[in-house]
């Protein structure tokens, strides 16, 4: 076995391909990457599925990328997870595989792969500790999700453990923010919220009905503040074990959606439907080994919410919904 490199990465001067930079999580590491002096490369998908091997194999032999940002996956929320199983795991399965096996063959210097708070075991102990991966029964609803996202995590350290290379991986707590997808169905919560407090202003709606019973516990980080920690940690962190990166703050999901009716200023009631699930019962991060290296979150999650709410309302028409 080869050593694992350890010492410090600098993204100056590196050619830097943020696969799915047209998402949320991509396009915000690419605002992100424009204040360090890199090369920025990005493909639209229309022109390169990171489905197709071969199609990636000639995409790396022709851009020649150092420092690879894998921010491209199939992403949803609790339902889109539950009704499409398959899509969840064939496609994650296929784009991470094809990705991070192009990144050895065109010999990428350093490699980062995103996991998710999600697929931590259920009934793990919380604050999510980084140890706890693997330790129980996951979450059924994203079962497939999590089960792809983990195959992808133990692909990185399977390729540093044969060839001694410097993949990494990052476990990111629940996000928000601008390029987020609207979808009624398929988005995350807080997009979810967005809309539904939005959508009954437009209506003149005095009644809004939310999935799950609202007690749920979970922690939101805005999309910025993970960017910033991501090019920290791609620079700063060199190991087998994934990190994790969060806030460690958390709020119910009924007070949550009190905060985004209080920023919308609709002045209805809130009721919750118990006959939705409502996913895991409390999920926030344990950001020990982060905050160790010397970075956290700065962004308040009302400051953030009332951000994110403004450029929804502002970019309405042209929001991502699917
Ligand atoms: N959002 C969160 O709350 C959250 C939380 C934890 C972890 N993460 C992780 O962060 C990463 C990005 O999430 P996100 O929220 O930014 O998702 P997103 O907004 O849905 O973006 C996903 C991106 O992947 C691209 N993509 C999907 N399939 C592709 C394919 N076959 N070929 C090429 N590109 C493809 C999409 O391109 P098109 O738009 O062109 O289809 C899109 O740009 C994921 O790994 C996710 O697990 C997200």
């Amino acid at each position: 076995m080869k050593n694992t490199p350890k010492e410090k990465y600098s993204l100056i001067g590196k050619r830097v391909y943020v696969a799915g930079h047209k998402g949320m999580v991509g396009s915000a590491i690419v605002r992100a990457l424009t204040n360090i002096d890199c090369s920025i490369l990005t493909e639209s998908s229309s022109n390169l599925d990171l489905k197709d091997n071969k199609e990636v194999d000639v995409w790396f032999n022709n851009n020649k990328p150092d420092t690879v940002f894998l921010a491209a996956a199939k992403v949803g929320g609790i339902l889109a997870n539950n009704d499409y199983p398959v899509d969840f795991l064939e496609d994650n399965l296929a784009i991470q595989n094809s990705v991070i096996s192009a990144s050895y063959k065109h010999k990428v210097e350093k490699f980062m792969f995103l996991g998710s708070s999600c697929i931590y075991p259920r009934g793990a102990d919380q604050p999510l500790k980084e140890s706890s991966l693997l330790t129980g029964a996951l979450e059924p609803t994203n079962e497939a999700y999590a089960i792809a996202k983990i195959a992808g995590i133990k692909l990185c350290q399977a390729y540093r453990k044969q060839y001694g290379v410097d993949y990494i991986s990052v476990m990111p707590t629940n996000l928000y923010g601008p390029g987020d997808n609207f979808h009624p169905q398929n988005s995350h919560v807080v997009a979810a919220l967005i809309s539904k407090f939005y959508d009954a202003i437009n209506k003149g709606s005095d009644q809004i009905v939310l999935w799950g019973t609202g007690s749920s516990l979970r922690e939101f980080m805005h999309v910025d503040d993970m960017a910033d920690g991501l090019i920290f940690i791609m620079q700063n962190y060199s190991d087998v074990e994934h990190i994790n990166i969060g806030t460690g703050k958390e709020i119910s999901i009924k007070d949550f959606a009190e905060l985004i009716k209080d920023i919308s200023g609709w002045s209805g009631q809130i009721d919750f439907d118990s006959s939705y699930p409502d996913g895991m019962p409390r999920k926030v991060m344990d950001i020990n080994k982060i905050n160790d290296l010397g970075w956290k979150a700065k962004k308040e999650l009302k400051v953030g919410l009332k951000e994110v709410y403004n450029w929804y309302v502002i970019n309405y028409n042209n929001v991502r919904i699917k």
